[in-house]
């Protein structure tokens, strides 16, 4: 069964309406490649002091393949590729085994696996378009202890769609098995959809079903209240005023010590969010619509107390 006609009386943003309405009105297009590329990105949130997991190094060339051997000096790293999308292309090393490193997932990899996979990187295998790309290795963000018995291994994200800097709709999404450390939805993770007011989450989706229950720990999916909210909200509405999107997902993962860290941005945010949170976009983004000019040039405190003022009116059938 579709899930789509079930959820089309509440609002339904649909790929034609999101892509017309909101991104391409709404995001101008010079300013995609900020958000196009994590390195740039990282660039940008350490200018203007937004957490983000540490850059250890890139790998821009292949004769740079050779800044691979330095790994040996590291236990626990995570590989990405710059312009990579859906989770493609992420590997997450939690540790090392003599010479070889240890993948989510439990695989080990050799130097030469490693740099196999990054030469895969550079010549585009995983990016946006299967253009050239760049490598980088960065910080290993370790679960907050509130997800460790909920989520499979790696590390669950939280997307906050912002429009017009007002966050609008999140979820969370958690890493399953077949995920391999990742909490993208493509890989199959577990997205759970929020309640913004109290931070805690709904029910739960896999591969487009609704399920109560994560699929490998079979832990209630409903009911775990996010550390951080507040934080997460704030710090999400301040990345606005840098990269100045108007309709935006921002991936938040919460690391057991330094908290709530920005993984990336997106400029094109997927769909699905609705199914986890059973709610279309289309009555929230309405209500911060009719808001008038002016909302992007408020302080982000203004915003919040907007967005809390709309969802709340929402829930109470006033809008
Ligand atoms: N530094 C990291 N430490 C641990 N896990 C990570 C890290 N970066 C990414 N991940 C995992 O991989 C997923 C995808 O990462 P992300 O940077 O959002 O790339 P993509 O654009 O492919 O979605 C995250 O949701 C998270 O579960
Ligand atoms: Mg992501």
């Amino acid at each position: 069964m579709s899930w789509i006609g079930p959820y089309r009386k509440f609002g339904l943003l649909g790929m034609n309406r999101r892509n017309a309405c909101y991104t391409l009105a709404r995001n101008p297009r010079r300013l995609y490649p900020l958000v196009d590329d994590k390195l740039k990105t990282k660039q940008v949130l350490e200018q203007n002091q937004l957490p983000h997991p540490e850059l250890y190094f890139s790998i821009v060339h292949n004769f740079e393949l050779k800044f691979l051997r330095e790994i040996k000096f590291l236990k626990e790293f995570v590989i990405k590729p710059a312009r990579g999308a859906e989770g493609r292309g992420i590997v997450v090393i939690v540790d090392k085994h003599e010479n070889k490193w240890k993948k989510s997932s439990g695989e080990l990899l050799s130097i030469e696996d490693i740099e196999y996979h990054v030469s895969n990187i550079l010549a585009g295998l995983f990016s946006l378009g299967g253009i050239d790309d760049q490598a980088f290795l960065e910080y290993r963000v370790r679960s907050h202890v509130i997800f460790r018995s909920v989520a499979y291994r790696g590390v669950p994200d939280i997307r906050v769609i912002l429009f017009r800097g007002v966050p609008t709709m999140c979820m969370l999404r958690l890493p399953t098995m077949e995920s391999d450390g990742k909490a993208n939805l493509h890989q199959g993770a577990v997205g759970a959809g929020v309640d913004m007011l109290a931070g805690t989450t709904l029910g739960g989706v896999h591969h487009n079903r609704l399920i109560d229950r994560h699929p490998d720990t079979q832990v209630p999916i409903a009911g775990i209240k996010i550390p951080f909210w507040n934080d997460i909200l704030e710090t999400a509405a301040r990345a606005f005023e840098v990269f100045q999107l108007g309709y935006i997902g921002i991936d938040f993962v919460i690391d057991h010590i330094l908290g709530p860290l920005i993984l990336e941005l997106n400029a094109r945010p997927g769909l699905n969010i609705q199914l986890a949170n059973h709610e279309g976009l289309l009555p929230r983004l309405r209500a911060i619509e009719s808001l008038g000019p002016g909302v992007e040039q408020m302080n982000f405190e203004k915003r919040l107390a907007l967005g809390r003022e709309i969802l709340h009116n929402l829930k109470e059938g006033r809008s």
